[in-house]
């Protein structure tokens, strides 16, 4: 830990080309046993992201690999317990490839997320507030990340069909302009 760092490629910026190579290598990541109760398959998940214009899929890059994948959406809050759609981003689909996971990358990736997510309010006077999501009770290493990544527990969330899950939320007031 430490040295690292980590880049975010939104996946929509890119041209045909250069969007295969990552879905190539996105369809390279997995996960360790028993985590995919968590997040889904991440081909799949970055071509709904893809599909949806409400999506925007970054994959994740650090040292010039592709180490992983998340997707910040608008207008979708409430999916993780919040109680209205509009006033933050939904943070999604997150996930660090198995050979890369604890290296603090996660933490890196989820703090990264908030500032893309940022940026892209200020680009179009957006009214969001900052960035949410939901995290199984259960799922210990995601907790450890996005607390670690600035995330405050905003209530327990029982929606969604993998058991109780806790709300998190990271506000864009205490980050600098970007
Ligand atoms: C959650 C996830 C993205 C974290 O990525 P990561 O790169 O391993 O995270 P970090 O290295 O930044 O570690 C963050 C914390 O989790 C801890 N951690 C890492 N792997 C762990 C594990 N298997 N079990 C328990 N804690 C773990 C780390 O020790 C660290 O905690 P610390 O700050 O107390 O030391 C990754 O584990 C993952 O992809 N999990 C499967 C998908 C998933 O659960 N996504 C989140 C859905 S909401």
């Amino acid at each position: 830990m430490g040295t690292d760092w980590v880049w975010l490629i939104a996946l929509r910026d890119l041209d045909q080309d250069a969007r295969a190579i990552q879905l190539g290598a996105v369809a390279d990541l997995s996960l360790l046993p028993g985590q995919e109760r968590f997040v889904g398959d991440p081909l799949r998940m970055a071509l709904a992201g893809l599909a949806e214009e409400s999506r925007r899929p970054y994959v994740v890059e650090s040292g010039g690999d592709a180490v992983g994948l998340l997707t910040l959406q608008l207008g979708a809050a409430s999916v993780a317990g919040w109680p209205d759609d509009r006033s933050a981003w939904l943070l999604r689909g997150f996930l660090i490839d198995r050979r890369h996971q604890g290296r603090g990358l996660g933490t890196l990736a989820a703090a990264a997320a908030v500032e893309a997510a940022h940026r892209l309010t200020v680009r179009h006077q957006g009214g969001e507030s900052g960035v949410v999501l939901s995290v199984n009770e259960e799922n210990h290493a995601g907790l450890a990340a996005y607390r670690r990544a600035g995330f405050l527990d905003a209530g327990r969330y029982l929606g969604g069909s993998a058991g109780p899950q806790r709300t998190l939320f990271r506000s864009f007031a205490t980050l600098p302009p970007p």
